[in-house]
């Protein structure tokens, strides 16, 4: 018969790769999911992987770093719904820049039923970029969202009405200069479009025909073939996702935030839209950082939403298999 001790360590040894699974599920710019998972014992190591970031739009690597620390706050809810108590020890190597976190798997706890909520939640997310109900959006819930971000030290600013004439220049401003950039269209052309079916990429179902001339959004660098009802964006409420610096810790720590707002968002009904155009260019962040009510940096801008009830979900945007993002012992 086993020890205790074997089948607990089988035990630990199935909750890392459950919470790698649900890794696997988290945003991630252009659905690069730059990260890599090493599981040994009772460890998780959390890698960026550079063979899947956007040398063109993020140089400085800050949202493939923000999109890993996504990528972290889904495996530890999975752990804490598999009832596992983690310690996480985020960039433990100074002198090895892409080991982002270290995650110690050590003591049972009780399961709570929030664990298990996001868990089943981090199934239901996604990124639906259908225009919004024309329904506004209860003040409660955003504090709600809110909180969850300052749960993960980062701040979540609203935009006042005022602010989205500024937001709006801001993203064309943004969207101008990189469209201008072949560079930028290559490297746009390469992670969107049906032909990349590599399990990474935006393919052409979840990017809309036409784009809005109104509010803020992305150019995917040529239309998609997601049919979209009215434009009636009027309700939808974009903020700013901020702290209070603008680096590797910082910037892993809002990934984690956006993770845990998003899951509160879509458990109260509401749609999330990531749109980071304006903080890819240097002259548009700063005029974003201005947005802000105090001092900060932002880190990305959100849209929130009630989603449109009528028409079919966008399909799911595709994932690498699980050992493209696991290093093998
Ligand atoms: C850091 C970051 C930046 C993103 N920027 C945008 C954006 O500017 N526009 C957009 O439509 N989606 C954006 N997204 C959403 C991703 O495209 C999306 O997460 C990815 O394609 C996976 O799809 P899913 O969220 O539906 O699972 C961003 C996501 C992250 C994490």
């Amino acid at each position: 018969m086993p020890s205790a001790q074997l089948v607990d360590a089988q035990a630990v040894t199935r909750a890392l790769a459950h919470a790698i699974t649900a890794a696997s599920h988290a945003p991630s710019i252009h659905n690069t999911q730059p990260w890599r998972w090493r599981a040994h014992g009772d460890h998780l190591e959390l890698f960026l992987d550079e063979s899947r970031t956007l040398a063109v739009t993020d140089p400085d690597l800050r949202l493939a770093i923000l999109s890993c620390g996504a990528a972290l706050h889904h495996a530890l809810v999975s752990l804490a719904a598999d009832g596992r108590h983690a310690t996480v020890t985020r960039l433990p190597d100074k002198a090895e820049t892409t080991h982002l976190a270290t995650v110690c798997v050590d003591a049972r706890i009780p399961v709570e039923a929030s664990a298990v909520r996001h868990l089943e939640t981090i199934a239901l997310r996604h990124t639906d970029r259908r225009p919004v109900q024309s329904a506004a959006i209860d003040a409660q819930k955003l504090g709600s969202i809110a909180a969850a971000a300052e749960s993960q030290n980062t701040s979540l600013h609203v935009l006042r009405p005022r602010q989205l004439f500024d937001l709006v220049a801001a993203t064309d401003h943004a969207q101008t200069i990189e469209s201008e950039d072949e560079a930028w269209q290559a490297e746009m052309n390469h992670w969107t479009g049906d032909d990349h079916t590599l399990g990474t990429g935006i393919p052409d179902t979840v990017i809309a025909r036409e784009t809005s001339q109104t509010t803020p959004g992305r150019e995917f660098g040529h239309p998609g073939r997601m049919a979209i009802a009215d434009t009636h964006h009027r309700t939808a409420v974009f903020a700013i996702l901020y702290g209070p610096g603008d680096d590797d810790l910082d910037w892993l720590r809002a990934g984690e935030a956006l993770s845990a707002a998003w899951l509160k968002a879509t458990e109260l009904g509401l749609s999330v839209v990531p749109l980071s155009v304006t903080i890819e260019v240097t002259v548009t962040r700063e005029a974003v950082r201005q947005l802000l009510s105090g001092p900060g940096h932002p880190y990305l801008v959100l849209r929130f939403g009630v989603p449109d009830g009528d028409g079919a979900c966008p399909p799911r945007t595709p994932r690498l298999p699980a050992e493209r993002t696991v290093e093998q012992p």
